[in-house]
């Protein structure tokens, strides 16, 4: 038997690994011991042999191996030698594939776990400021006490955010110091040194309770995202009861009171404007008062005109200049608009980001809304499936989107898909029948309609795909032609 080190991280286990493989020994002769964990002998550093041999593994490998060596469980470094091991001298070229493979199971386990902690790290690390250097840069402190040997992976996250200060995390499992823009680590330390409480607690406990909404409370979910050994280190963590006991008394009083004035009118005068065909909006005499985009935001976050805000984490409101040349409206947030309150950010914004940049359209100085503000979807095993929007909603939420054109009053107006162009234009528009340029001089003085971007996403064969995509490009580049 052989006992070895597996040093302090990835690099050290890697190098310790490459010279078991080059000598030969396989993976039931070595013992993988750190120094120190009551061995008899005392494991070794392993010497590398002369002459190197060269090995080929595959990337995602080396990932995979990189997040599960910062799991805590001690027998990580031999599973993953066995996994090496395999690979290279057991010319199981495709074992990463077999899921169901236990050593492969086991190792996405303790990836996935690692991964996880890091994410914890990232979203609950509080720095509190004690003061700042000689040369005048703020100095800060934060104590975090994570399950695995998640420091090093972690910090690149906190030097590219916070770059300008200096600062520590202290763990029991590592310390990592940005200091004077150099990354360090030292060993772990058993006791949080920096329990000094000072007012950078109470600046987070004030903005925790300003972004708290009990409408949103799903008070298991936050269990299970925020868990409670967490709690004891975050400044606002002795909020949580208090709030979700205030919270459920205000949830009670909204439902006694259900509208609160946010619930659009059915003869909502922005609708009225449309109806009457006169431009932009209202009489035709008196333009309609145009409502900032950030009280109309705060109006449509509170909206209760269809059910669709009791599923979903928040409304998306649109984003972009107020004065916008140029509006882009889709059908509603997907998943991801859903999670970061922003239209247009996931797959499918991705791929109209792309087509908008070849039709030299500035995404940048547009206004980007949709028909519908909340996502409408329904479970399927762990994901959200997308739902169209039924007609009711579109007209519950069609009001929000007249204010809003109301206020940005664009020159060009783009509607992706059959969902804005039924809300704006009527459902007997049709995308097919009707795609390029249509005359609405109520909307804007250049309407384009044109398909939606995840309709294009949709398209399996290739040549297909090319051939829509650059009708789409085309579609868009209307936007920028004069007249
Ligand atoms: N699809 C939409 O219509 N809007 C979004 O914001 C995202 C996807």
């Amino acid at each position: 038997m052989k006992q070895v080190d597996p040093g302090r991280n990835f690099a050290d286990w890697r190098e310790a690994a490459r010279s078991l493989l080059e000598s030969e020994v396989p993976p039931a002769e070595v013992i993988w011991e750190r120094p120190g964990q009551g061995s008899l002998f005392g494991a070794a550093a392993l010497a590398p042999p002369p002459g190197r041999a060269s090995f080929k593994v595959p990337a995602e490998f080396v990932e995979l191996a990189r997040s599960a060596i910062c799991h805590a469980d001690p027998r990580r470094w031999a599973l993953l030698y066995r996994i090496l091991w395999r690979l290279v001298k057991g010319g199981e070229k495709h074992l990463l594939e077999i899921v169901s493979d236990p050593d492969i199971a086991r190792a996405r386990l303790l990836a996935k776990n690692v991964r996880r902690e890091i994410h914890k790290m990232h979203a609950f690390v509080r720095f509190r400021k004690i003061g700042e250097t000689d040369a005048g840069r703020e100095r800060y402190v934060a104590w975090f006490e994570p399950d695995h040997e998640v420091i090093a992976a972690a910090t690149p996250f906190f030097r590219d955010r916070f770059a300008n200060m200096d600062w520590s995390i202290f763990s029991p499992k590592g310390c990592a110091h940005w200091i004077d823009n150099e990354l360090k680590f030292t060993p772990g330390v058993a006791t949080n040194p920096c329990d000094n409480p000072d007012e950078l607690e109470e600046i987070w406990r004030t903005y925790y309770r300003s972004i708290f909404n009990p409408a949103r409370l799903k008070e298991q979910m936050m269990k299970s995202e925020m868990p409670k050994r967490y709690w004891k280190n975050l400044p606002e963590a002795s909020l949580i009861p208090e709030l979700i006991e205030s919270s459920c008394r205000r949830v009670d009083d909204m439902l006694v009171e259900p509208e609160r004035g946010v619930r659009p009118a059915p003869n909502n005068r922005y609708l009225k404007g449309l109806q009457e065909m006169s431009a932009p909006f209202g009489d035709g005499t008196a333009p309609l008062e145009r409502t900032p985009l950030a009280d109309l935001s705060r109006m449509v976050d509170a909206c209760r005109a269809c059910p669709l805000w009791e599923r979903a984490t928040c409304a998306v409101f649109g984003r972009g200049p107020e004065n916008a040349r140029l509006m882009i409206v889709g059908e509603q947030p997907g998943d991801q608009e859903d999670l970061r309150g922003q239209p247009f950010v996931g797959p499918a914004g991705q791929f109209l980001d792309r087509a908008l940049a070849e039709a030299k359209v500035d995404r940048a100085s547009a206004y980007v809304t949709n028909a519908v503000k909340h996502f409408k979807w329904e479970p399927r095993g762990k994901l959200r499936l997308h739902k169209n929007p039924g007609r009711a909603e579109v007209e519950a939420c069609k009001p929000w989107l007249l204010a809003e054109l109301n206020t940005v009053g664009p020159a060009v107006l783009i509607l992706l898909g059959g969902t804005a162009a039924a809300s704006l234009l009527g459902p007997q528009v049709k995308v097919t029948q009707h795609r390029g340029l249509v005359a609405a001089p109520h909307l804007a003085a250049k309407v384009i309609l044109t398909v939606h971007p995840s309709y294009l996403l949709r398209i399996p064969d290739p040549a297909r795909k090319e051939e829509e995509y650059q009708r789409f490009v085309a579609d868009l580049s209307l936007a920028c032609e004069p007249g």
